[in-house]
């Protein structure tokens, strides 16, 4: 059923909101189970969309997997399974691409669905493709369908011509089971890609400069299984971090981790937020005199694409101007026609937005167009005078866990409806 989310909004937020595991670190994580005939344990799984549709592509490559509660999965990859993930599923979450390097390490090859365009640009592959090449697999494109073919992966040295999120994962789970040593330059630093560095030594990998732009892994004949708890949410947990801030309210977000949300915790100072930061938890004061703040978007330890929209929902409340920059993906400023319907004045020229403010925000019924952009309409309908009611929730619970619930547990008056 098509759902939407009803908020009454205007309503300080108050009180405490547990972070589940990153969506983000998870699905590497579940891909990398591909790697190993052992039991995989993951813990802290979100309970999130995205992770129930990697699942679901993984059982269609041959891994069992048994859901011990919501957060905790038991997966095994057996035998390589002949059937091949149709498109209508790797076209729900560009993810799935992360199952093309596992499968080829382990079985020397693979057949999955291309991804195809989304919402927030074309997003090619073309560099997890060229890497694989360069490990010596042969890629061919027929039907919309990607294969590829090896003996043996060998190592070799890539050069990433652009910082790659999952191209680097990709290329660093492939690179595990190769023969021999790769080199892997100018590597995405993302707290996902280190997380999965992690979990790969943890099940026999060997890497060295985890946590560098350059990564040497020496492949090894095989990995074992592992238990592994994924980190938590740098995303969600500043979305919550916002939703206090635009509503004046006063939350505690907890079972965080703030180290990975630097960069945006420091744009917040400057934009006059008062934030108490702990190891594992941010407070939220209340913080009246929100200021006009710029921000750029760039790949970690920058400020997160996937905060973009979240943060300029927040400026359109702050006093001045702040210019947004988003550097990362083309089209990601789809939020910005619907903010404008709730009020806000925000003028796109290229790749910046400009927007002045405050703006009073009155609740409009809003499309919501990719998971971060429906986040930042959420976050205007909360600070909204009136009811906002935001189509296709679906985006959000690819990526939210209980959004209802915790937003509801904060005081928000907020429901899905039909
Ligand atoms: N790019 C290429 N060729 C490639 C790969 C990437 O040109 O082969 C370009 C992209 O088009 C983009 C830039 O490189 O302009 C960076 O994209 P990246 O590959 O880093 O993005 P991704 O790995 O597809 C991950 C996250 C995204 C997040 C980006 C950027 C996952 C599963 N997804 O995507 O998360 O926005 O990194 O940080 O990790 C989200 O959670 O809402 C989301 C979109």
């Amino acid at each position: 059923m098509v759902q939407k989310l009803e908020i009454k909004g205007g309503i300080p937020l108050a009180g405490e909101v547990s972070i589940g595991g990153a969506k983000n670190a998870a699905l590497p994580a579940l891909a990398a189970s591909l790697l190993t005939e052992e039991e995989v344990v993951i813990k802290n799984l979100p309970e999130v969309r995205d992770v129930d549709t990697m699942l679901q592509l993984l059982e269609y490559m041959g891994v069992s997997y048994e859901r011990e509660s919501d957060s905790v999965v038991r997966m095994k990859a057996g035998a390589p399974s002949e059937d091949v993930a149709p498109y209508e599923m790797v076209k729900k979450m560009r993810a799935s691409v992360l199952v093309l390097g596992p499968l080829t390490a382990r079985y020397g090859e693979a057949r999955v669905s291309l991804p195809g365009g989304c919402a927030i640009g074309v997003r090619p592959i073309n560099l997890h493709l060229d890497g694989l090449k360069k490990l010596g697999a042969e890629i061919e494109i027929d039907h919309g369908y990607v294969q590829t073919r090896c003996k043996i992966l060998k190592g070799a040295e890539i050069e990433f011509e652009q910082v790659t999120v999952t191209g680097t994962e990709n290329l660093m789970m492939a690179a595990t089971l190769a023969e021999g040593r790769t080199l892997l330059d100018n590597c995405a630093i993302e707290p996902e890609v280190t997380d999965l560095a992690n979990m790969l030594v943890k099940m026999g990998a060997k890497i060295d400069g985890i946590g560098t732009r350059r990564l040497v892994i020496d492949g090894v004949d095989k990995l074992n299984g592992i238990d592994y708890e994924v980190i938590p949410d740098r995303i969600e947990t500043g979305t919550y971090i916002v939703a206090g801030l635009i509503t004046g309210g006063e939350i505690t977000v907890t079972n965080c981790c703030p180290k990975h949300l630097e960069e945006v915790l420091k744009k917040m100072k400057e934009a006059n937020a008062v934030l108490e930061i702990g190891e594992d938890y941010v407070r939220v004061k209340h913080s009246p005199e929100l200021k006009g703040t710029n921000i750029k978007t760039i790949p970690y330890p920058g400020f997160p694409t996937d905060m973009q929209a979240q943060f300029m929902a927040l400026m359109t409340r702050a006093q001045g101007t702040s210019v947004i920059t988003e550097n990362i993906f083309e089209n990601r400023f789809m939020h910005v026609a619907e903010l404008v319907r709730f009020g806000a004045d925000i003028v796109i020229d290229g790749h910046t937005a400009v927007v002045r403010g405050p703006s009073k925000l009155i609740g409009a019924h809003v499309m919501a167009t990719d998971l971060r952009a429906s986040a930042g309409l959420l976050l205007a309908g909360l600070a909204a005078e009136n009811t906002t009611v935001v189509h296709r929730v679906y985006h959000l619970d690819r990526g939210y866990e209980k959004i209802c619930r915790k937003l509801g547990g904060l005081g928000a008056r907020i429901k899905r409806v039909p």
